[in-house]
């Protein structure tokens, strides 16, 4: 913890409390969706199923990073992530969709569900520190900008996977990460 990143929050006039209850909630909220991709990856068949498992799989790793600096930004303000995996359902916001259908295009509609879930979680946790907290607030915008990307990366991928009964043809990615 550090003690002055307490207090400089406090200062600003955040609910320090209300504000680790929501980056914990995000926190749970990561882990879920790094497993959802990460085991959509994994058991995806149908169409295009590789092409599909490939941006599944880049996800998740994105996923894991966004869960990483949520907990460096808990602890920093004294509080402590999620210590259970028991703690991810009930803690979360966005819940966990299982892939019990395998099919990539199903799982492509399950993680865009996901990700616009994210989106709002992002944008009420802004809300709470923009203009109050820098720290917080640079962190959640960064993770907010993956996230609007990721929604758009799967649209993408989603949209000319359903044009073509073939191929898939993803708009090319100049310009994003
Ligand atoms: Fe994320
Ligand atoms: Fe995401």
């Amino acid at each position: 913890m550090g003690m002055k990143a307490k207090e400089l929050v406090i200062r600003a006039g955040i609910d320090l409390d209300a504000l680790l209850k929501e980056l914990n909630s995000a926190y749970c909220d990561e882990w879920l969706a790094y497993y959802q991709y990460w085991i959509g990856a994994k058991v995806a068949e149908g169409k295009m199923f590789a092409l599909i498992a490939q941006e599944l799989a880049e996800h998740a790793g994105e996923e894991l990073e966004h869960a990483e600096k949520l907990a460096k930004r808990i602890i920093e303000l004294g509080g402590t992530p999620a210590i259970s995996p028991d703690l991810w359902l009930k803690d979360s916001t966005c819940g966990y969709l299982t892939p019990e259908n395998p099919d990539a295009m199903h799982l492509l509609a399950q993680n865009i569900q996901g990700e616009r879930c994210a989106i709002e979680v992002y944008e009420k946790l802004l809300n709470m520190v923009a203009g109050k907290d820098p720290i917080t607030e640079h962190l959640v915008r960064e993770i907010l900008e993956d996230e609007l990307e990721h929604e758009q990366d799967l649209e993408d991928l989603h949209n000319s996977c359903n044009a073509s009964a073939k191929t898939c043809d993803p708009k090319p990615k100049a310009g994003r990460k």
